[in-house]
């Protein structure tokens, strides 16, 4: 039967498989602690990017607070696995969703939610009248992203009078995420915005205070931003996923702050042509919302899928695979890394963390086609 272990090396791997350099994870999250290193704010890294108990666990024991996740069924999977300080940011609808909420915060009460309508908290306040049970929330403050969230100042003050009334809410603080510019490349404009962003959410921040309303939790932040959300004293934390990975996308947008410690093992398992190779790593092994994926140190060789089972890997005319001292002979195996991290993780089962070539640990992926 079918079983690497821990020990065995790369070669023992069938394809394609999903592989985390662990030097450059380690790595990663030293850099982005580095980079926290002058602020109070921690860290509550989204979790929905590795999907996996095991490096959610690594993230607390390395001082993050706890995690973020995106969907109620991600919070099942964590909570479970013993992650208790957990902040779902997305808002919750349905009476489905609002039932496996209630249930999942009767017996985790740290699990906490964003909410940005009046219609959202009555429906959560009902939900948890029911197993009475208070439940934790933050007001989402839309920072510009224009995704969900009240708008800045009056509006979430309104909100915030109204949660108030409901006696099984219990308002903590507030999310202001600025997803909309955490991969512009122009790293000064990428803080000028940012700043402009912070500005509108330590402004409500400030304002909430002064009516009375508590606000000990301020979250927002990703990879691209998290130091300079973290640069204002009234955010207590932030929220990068990506940056224990990293995916070209985001390294193109960043530069090499970061390390690509994620890539996809396949294998060639074709020579049609003297410029071309088939490998068995297609639209089932690597997303394509952000591109395609890359060879890793393979500089003239571009990889796309050809379909969900295949990919292609092509040079041009005069090179050959050949000059990045490669043949690309049938059976020879290659790293990609992916175009979006999160997007293709979610497509695999199992994480195998290497260093050097050595399997250290084999992770299951659990929450994986969790997106309830
Ligand atoms: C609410 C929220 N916070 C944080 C993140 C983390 O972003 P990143 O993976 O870019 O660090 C995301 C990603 O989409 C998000 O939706």
């Amino acid at each position: 039967m079918y079983q690497p272990r821990v020990g065995d090396t790369l070669a023992a791997l069938d394809t394609p498989a999903l592989l985390v350099d662990l030097d450059l994870m380690e790595r990663n999250i030293a850099t982005m602690q580095e980079r926290l290193r002058e602020s109070n704010a921690r860290i509550r890294p989204h979790l929905k990017t590795a999907k996996c108990p095991e490096i959610a666990r690594l993230l607390v024991a390395t001082g993050a607070i706890g995690g973020c996740v995106s969907k109620v069924s991600e919070a099942e999977v964590m909570a479970q696995a013993g992650i208790e300080d957990l902040l779902i940011t997305s808002e919750i609808v349905g009476v489905p969703k609002l039932d496996r909420l209630s249930q999942l915060v009767q017996k985790h009460r740290q699990v906490k939610v964003v909410v940005d309508s009046l219609e959202g908290a009555a429906a959560l306040n009902q939900a948890m009248e029911r197993v009475q049970q208070p439940l934790d929330i933050l007001i989402e403050v839309d920072v510009g992203q224009h995704r969900c969230g009240v708008q800045p100042g009056e509006a979430a003050l309104q909100l915030a009078r109204q949660l108030a009334t409901f006696s099984f809410l219990r308002l903590r603080g507030v999310q202001g995420y600025e997803g909309h510019l955490q991969h512009i490349a122009n790293a000064s404009e990428r803080e000028r915005l940012c700043r402009q962003s912070m500005g509108l959410l330590t402004a409500t921040v400030a304002d909430l205070r002064a009516a009375g309303f508590p606000c000990e939790i301020v979250t927002t932040g990703g990879t691209g931003t998290a130091e300079i959300c973290a640069s204002y004293p009234a955010v207590t934390e932030v929220q990068p996923g990506s940056f224990i990975f990293m995916d070209t996308d985001y390294q193109h947008a960043l530069g090499p702050v970061y390390a690509s410690a994620l890539t996809v093992l396949a294998t060639v398992i074709s020579r049609p042509a003297a410029q071309r190779a088939i490998v068995d790593a297609g639209l089932k092994s690597l997303s394509t919302d952000s591109g395609m994926a890359q060879p890793k140190g393979l500089p003239g060789v571009r990889y796309s899928h050809f379909g969900d089972e295949h990919g292609l890997l092509e040079w041009s005319d005069g090179e050959t695979a050949g000059a990045t001292a490669r043949t690309m002979q049938i059976g020879e195996r290659l790293e990609l890394v992916p175009s979006h991290c999160d997007t293709t993780i979610n497509l695999h089962d199992t994480y195998y963390a290497h260093r050097h070539g050595r399997i250290e640990a084999i992770w299951l992926i659990a929450a994986r086609g969790k997106v309830q």
